[in-house]
């Protein structure tokens, strides 16, 4: 879709680069030149990925929590060993479950916050403290979720998605005279590995409201990510790029019941 060499001497880390909408952004960006790592917290998984991965390019892997600052140091270690340093940060990882927000207990709800806010927070600033801020130059794309008009079934990791979105406005200005560009993709519901997760009628609604009626590609995020970390998007900042086949502007907002 893109110049084949789009992506060359861009080194660039994908967390939960192991499946469904990671993988893809993470073979995308080799295909078109960069050097990627991917993390993710299991290890089997994550070097098999890595393994098939690498057909398509220079491709490494660490295990990382995004929860845990010394795990995500050690990270940075390796971009810098293996990579020489770092220039992109895709900011996927993440997970939720569908509940009512009444039956959400004080763990589940901290869980979901803590992984999809607070992990993306502390990994954008440990990347951005080692290499971005350093060297004036970085690129951060956080893959949210379609927030647009709440988030009802899943009320925590909407609370949480909002939250990386107003983080990230609030980064892209105190970042800018750092050079660092730093926006959002919002997936509306992508036929990938995570969905497999939600009861089948649940995933049925939710296809019926999409007013293009199927499921986004795990592909067509990919593009989206890739559009907006490559230079096409070098004055956009603190933007969020809706890839949902129009589900947030149109009919009933997707329910629980
Ligand atoms: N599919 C959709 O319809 C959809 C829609 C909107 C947003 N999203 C979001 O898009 C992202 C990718 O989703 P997906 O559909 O591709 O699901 P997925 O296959 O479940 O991907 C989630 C990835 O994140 C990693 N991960 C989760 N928690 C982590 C942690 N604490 N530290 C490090 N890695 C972690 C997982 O790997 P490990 O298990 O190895 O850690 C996995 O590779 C997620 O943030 C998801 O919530 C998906």
């Amino acid at each position: 879709m893109f110049a084949p060499d789009l992506f060359k001497g861009t080194r660039a880390l994908v967390t939960g680069g192991r499946s469904g909408i990671g993988y893809a952004i993470a073979q995308r960006l080799l295909e078109h030149g960069a050097r990627v790592l991917i993390a993710s917290r299991k290890e089997e998984a994550l070097l098999e990925a890595a393994g098939t991965l690498s057909a398509f390019g220079e491709c490494h892997a660490q295990p990382c929590d995004i929860r845990d600052s010394a795990a995500i140091e050690n990270l940075a270690d390796t971009a810098a060993a293996k990579l020489g340093g770092l220039d992109l940060l895709v900011n996927n990882a993440g997970g939720q479950f569908p509940s009512y927000a009444e039956a959400i207990s004080e763990k589940g709800w901290n869980a979901v916050v803590n992984n999809n806010l607070n992990g993306t927070f502390l990994m954008t600033q440990a990347m951005a403290k080692r290499f971005f801020i350093p060297s004036k130059s970085g690129v951060v794309v956080n893959i949210i979720a379609d927030i647009f008009r709440g988030f009802p079934g899943m009320a925590h990791t909407g609370a949480a998605r909002a939250g990386v979105e107003n983080l990230s406005m609030s980064l892209a200005i105190e970042w800018a005279r750092y050079n660092i560009r730093i926006n959002n993709v919002a997936p509306g519901v992508i036929d990938s590995s995570g969905l497999g997760q939600y009861p089948p009628d649940f995933v049925d609604r939710a296809r019926k409201a999409i007013p293009f009626g199927r499921f986004g590609s795990v592909d067509e995020v990919a593009w989206a990510t890739l559009f907006l970390a490559s230079p096409m998007a070098a004055f956009t900042t603190g933007e969020t790029l809706y890839v949902d086949g129009g589900r947030r502007l149109s009919g009933d907002i997707m329910t629980f019941e």
